[in-house]
């Protein structure tokens, strides 16, 4: 009687096959066992050299027949699955082809070698070419347990099986191979047999070659020592691969000698650097080791168990994350929103490039700042945190940053991309920044062009778009540069490279923009001149650490003040809320419009003005934003969005243009979501007219399916706006408010809303 798993029950697509396993051991054998679990009614015959296994198999309801002798197997056979160890492949292949005209006319072969060159050089060796019906693959799965009682229906269950098809292979061929490992609940990929090689070498066979390693050390040491007596949990996670079957790990070591020698050259460089570390008693460099593996190691994690995590976006798309939100709920309370991402971001930049040790407090655990802090964490900044928005950061002085191994990913963020253009221009070494889908469409040559000017030599893809390739070592001339934009990251970057420039870097804004980086590299000792619109720094200074407490991020609370002024009878203090003036747009924007708001507790917090922000419920009139306003408030336009669709009149933005090229067209995302929920609009070039419907009509507006096209604010932005929806808003692709405001939904439900979080099907 076979058990079914659940999981892999009713999967079977493959019933039709009369599949022949050679090889019944662990995995051939577990791939019966799954085949049966699944629903499998096809015919599986087994070969094995021991006729005890091929009974065994038959005894536990695996297989239907079975034998010793391959030839005599072969009738009928429509796939072949060759679950040898790696150096029995070519006397198996020999046999398959003298004597494959007794299987089925469309027969598909494949393996499950754990290296994949070799199989394809016996495979060439025998049949000239590698046959378009084989498919090579391999299932990353298996145990230190061996032989066909060890079968275990689960075990290809939640498991990678790479694929490395041929470029010529037949495609009824992949399909039915994939379709078998699918009924096994396995997640098929493909990749080149190459890749495939140097990745297994890396992420499996180094391991176990270590794990034998050191247990075989240990054991010469035991027989004198009896230590084994006294090993604990740590050993035993480490070496519990030793016990795989050693004559398949000897094949595995043999038939991927080159991939295993490299990776094993850059680990014991690695192990040199900690003996070393070790030896000078050099604590930082082991901090900074321990500290990148730890992360690494969390990051593994979370792919893993398939959670958040900022270096997720490296590897692979987001789970789908939807919101749906009632109509209608409460906005009350008292509530601190998470830390400023400009600020953040700036904090652990200027931290790295400082002598001495940062203590930064209240830093956002988001995940563009956390990706900002995972790069220069790749460029040897020990990094300590962040523990409950606390992060210490060993600054390594202006020049003290080491090539990073690969390009550096900064996730979403424009602002980090573009910061790190500026003080990566400014390195001996060639650096190349990568983002997101999102990050990926942004214009950089805004700061390309001018970095070009002062000698930075930097390829952008094509249009100006990230990647960013800069090649370090050029000697930078300071310039005097009038901004085409009102630009903050554009400032910002001019002022990182121009630290490295000789003479004076000056630069002029067409409208304020926010100043942390000038504020804060003020605070680090580093002299930046202002009068008037313009700015300006001399290069060759240095950067001295300090402390910096990060306020919370008035764009994050802005949600909030929203919420409170569109919501009858609502009362919301935001504390600690971050009130630089040029970040004040969205209060004056407001208070221009009738929201009833006050700061309260107003005081300085390490260089920055901060307040807790009251805001309670007034009938808001729509106005013409005046312009001035509008870089000040450039971040919070899809929320003043959701205020002006709540007030009375028309309310006219215009000089946004910016808008377009953030995250996503903003102008046009809320345009297309406010359609959505009948919300009266015209939109223009640089901006908007929206026209609210006050308080004459309760709800304001209907509900609907809005697409946040990845865009944190317009996904908040919506969430919002269903307290006077008069059905539920469900918002689409709303994963990446994880990067600046990671307990969003939370707080939500705290002042009295109810949003549902879900995947498709929330
Ligand atoms: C930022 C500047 C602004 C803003 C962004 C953060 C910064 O961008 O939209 O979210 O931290 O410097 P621009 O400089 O492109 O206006």
């Amino acid at each position: 009687m076979t058990v079914l798993v659940p999981g892999i029950e009713g999967r079977s697509a493959c019933t039709e096959e009369r599949l022949l396993i050679v090889g019944l051991g662990l995995i051939g054998g577990s791939l019966a066992a799954a085949l049966r679990s699944s629903g499998f009614n096809g015919q599986i015959v087994a070969c094995d050299p021991n006729a005890d296994e091929v009974a065994l198999g038959k005894e536990m309801g695996l297989i239907d027949s079975g034998g010793t002798e391959l030839a005599e197997l072969l009738e009928n056979v429509s796939m072949a699955v060759l679950a040898v160890p790696v150096l029995a492949m070519e006397s198996v292949m020999k046999t398959l082809a003298g004597s494959l005209s007794a299987a089925a006319p469309n027969v598909v072969i494949t393996d499950v070698g754990s290296t994949k060159a070799t199989v394809r050089e016996c495979a060439e060796a025998v049949f000239g070419c590698v046959p378009s019906n084989m498919v090579l693959g391999h299932p990353i799965a298996g145990s230190e347990k061996s032989g066909v009682s060890a079968a275990n229906p689960s075990l290809y269950l939640n498991h990678k099986v790479i694929l490395t098809p041929e470029p010529d292979v037949l495609l009824d061929a992949l399909v039915r191979v994939k379709t078998l490992w699918q009924a096994c609940g396995a997640e098929v990929l493909q990749m080149s047999v190459e890749r495939h090689d140097q990745v297994l070498a890396r992420t499996s066979h180094l391991p176990h070659l270590l794990a034998f390693s050191l247990v075989d050390t240990l054991a010469r040491q035991d027989e004198r020592l009896d230590i084994f007596r006294y090993a604990a949990g740590g050993f035993r996670d480490f070496t519990r691969i030793a016990g795989s079957d050693p004559v398949m790990w000897r094949d595995i070591f043999i038939a991927n000698r080159d991939a295993v020698l490299s990776s094993l050259d850059d680990f014991e460089a690695g192990l040199a650097r900690l003996r070393q570390a070790i030896e000078c008693g050099d604590s930082d460099a082991l901090i900074a080791t321990f500290d990148r593996a730890s992360h690494a190691r969390h990051y593994f994690d979370t792919l893993l168990n398939k959670t958040s995590y900022q270096a997720e976006y490296h590897m692979q798309p987001h789970g789908k994350v939807t919101y749906r939100v009632r109509p209608g709920g409460q906005a009350q309370g008292r509530l601190r929103v998470p830390g400023d991402k400009s600020m953040s971001h700036r904090s652990i930049m200027l931290g790295a490039l400082a002598e001495g040790v940062t203590e930064v407090k209240g830093f956002l655990e988001g995940e563009d700042s956390l990706a900002t802090l995972q790069a220069f964490r790749e460029m040897g900044v020990a990094i300590e945190g962040p523990h409950q928005g606390r992060v210490t950061i060993h600054g390594v002085g202006m020049h003290g940053l080491k090539p990073p191994a690969g390009p550096l990913y900064v996730g979403n963020s424009g602002t980090a991309m573009r910061l790190f253009a500026g003080l990566l221009a400014g390195q001996a070494f060639d650096s190349e920044l990568t983002g997101d889908e999102s990050l990926t469409k942004r214009p950089m040559g805004r700061v390309a062009d001018p970095l070009r000017l002062m000698g930075v030599a930097i390829d952008t893809a094509e249009g100006g778009r990230p990647p960013l390739k800069i090649h370090g070592g050029a000697a930078l001339k300071g310039i005097d540069y009038d901004m085409p934009m009102a630009s903050a990251q554009v400032k910002s970057c001019l002022l990182l490279a121009g630290m490295y420039a000789e003479g004076e870097t000056r630069v002029r804004e067409p409208a304020p923009t926010r100043d942390h980086t000038e504020r804060m590299l003020n605070g680090f000792g580093y002299p930046v001149s202002r009068e008037g619109d313009t700015c300006w720094l001399q290069g060759g200074g240095k950067l001295t650490a300090g402390t910096i407490d990060v306020p919370s991020d008035i764009s994050s609370a802005t949600f909030f003040l929203v919420a409170a002024a569109i919501t009858p009878g609502a009362d919301i203090t935001l504390e600690h809320v971050g009130i630089n003036p040029t970040r004040i747009g969205v209060i004056n924007i407001l208070t221009l419009m009738g929201a009833d708001l006050t700061l309260e507790n107003e005081r300085e917090v390490g260089g920055e003005p901060v307040a807790d922000i009251r805001i309670r419920y007034a009938p808001l009139n729509g106005i013409d934003i005046p312009v001035e306003q509008v870089p000040l408030a450039i971040d919070e336009f899809p929320a003043l969005f959701i205020a002006a669709a709540n007030a009375r009149g028309t309310t006219r933005l215009r000089g946004a243009e910016e808008l377009r090229v953030k995250e996503s067209d903003r102008i046009q995302a809320m345009a297309d979501g406010l359609a959505t929920l009948g919300v009266e609009h015209t939109v223009v070039e640089d901006g908007i007219d929206i026209i609210g419907n006050g308080n004459d009509q309760v709800p304001s507006y209907g509900g609907g399916r809005i697409d946040s096209l990845g865009d944190h604010r317009i996904a908040m932005a919506f969430a919002i706006a269903a307290l006077r929806a008069g059905d539920d808003i469900i918002i689409e692709d709303c994963a990446n408010v994880a990067t600046s405001f990671p307990d969003f939904v939370a707080l939500v439900q705290r002042i009295g809303m109810s949003i549902n979080v879900g995947g498709d099907n929330v």
